[in-house]
């Protein structure tokens, strides 16, 4: 991490001690987590104490203090989705990628959340692929899921 680039990432977003949410997600946004260092700059700059800083990045869902892949697979276990079959696409997941839910792939380009309810029940099972809804998962189409998101990654590269 350049801790130049990082300070005036900050200060692109620093307008007063209100500011410490849109900080945040700027630093999150760039490094896909919010490294303790970032936290420790976001405070001193916006004048707000560290407790502060750190309080806010744990308590929203929005923010991570571990890196996160450059993909997140979010598995919906809510009652309607668990009863059509999530738990069988989690395990395929969990499988395929080598994580459980919350854990990243060493390569850094997957990590694994559950989540309760989307909203979309009748769609389930439902997993949301950087922000893309996916319904009626099955173990099966997880398989192909994957396969085209590691294609898109190598045709990017
Ligand atoms: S239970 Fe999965 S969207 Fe509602």
């Amino acid at each position: 991490m350049n801790v130049t680039e990082l300070y005036d990432l900050i200060n692109r977003e620093a307008q007063d001690d209100a500011s410490l949410i849109a900080v945040l997600e700027s630093i999150q946004a760039q490094y896909r987590y919010l490294p303790f260092e970032a936290l420790v700059l976001a405070s001193e700059r916006l004048g707000v104490p560290l407790a502060q800083a750190y309080s806010v990045a744990t308590f929203y869902h929005a923010f991570s203090l571990k890196p996160k892949g450059e993909h997140c697979l979010h598995v919906c276990m809510g009652t309607a989705c668990h009863v059509r079959g999530s738990p069988q696409v989690l395990d395929r997941l969990q499988t395929k990628l080598g994580v459980k839910p919350g854990g990243t792939t060493r390569d850094r380009l997957f990590t694994l959340e559950t989540v309760n309810c989307l909203g979309a029940c009748a769609l389930g099972p439902i997993v949301v692929t950087d922000g893309d809804y996916s319904g009626q998962m099955t173990a099966q189409k997880v398989d192909t899921l994957l396969k085209h998101m590691v294609r898109a990654e190598a045709e990017r590269k």
